[in-house]
């Protein structure tokens, strides 16, 4: 297991998903409010960028902006077709106003 930063706090917006790079991972970091969620950017129906999608901050899910599909932040499940698989989700941390990403 290791921790990454990935930024402090108040570099993100609450109800915004932003694309953050560490090593060869790509990630989409969502911030609604005080809460974080992780995920691989990368939607399971095609290779896209969920980065690019809508964040429903009500729900905590985020729709894929080019076929629709929605995912739950909390876990990378697929709500809504046409993705049937997951995608990667990883454990976030707020530490001293520092956003941390745990990656098994
Ligand atoms: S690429 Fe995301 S729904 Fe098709």
């Amino acid at each position: 297991m290791s921790a990454q930063d990935v930024g402090a706090v108040d570099e993100y917006v609450s109800g915004e998903a932003r694309q953050v790079r560490i090593g060869p991972r790509t990630l989409v970091i969502v911030r609604i409010e005080d809460d974080f969620y992780v995920l691989d950017d990368r939607c399971s129906h095609e290779d896209y960028s969920l980065a690019q999608g809508e964040v429903d901050a009500t729900d905590a899910t985020i729709e894929c902006a080019r076929h629709g599909a929605i995912f739950d932040l909390k876990d990378g499940t697929p709500q809504s077709f046409p993705a049937t698989r997951p995608v990667a989700r990883y454990d976030v941390v707020v530490r001293d106003g520092r956003v941390e990403v745990t990656f098994p």
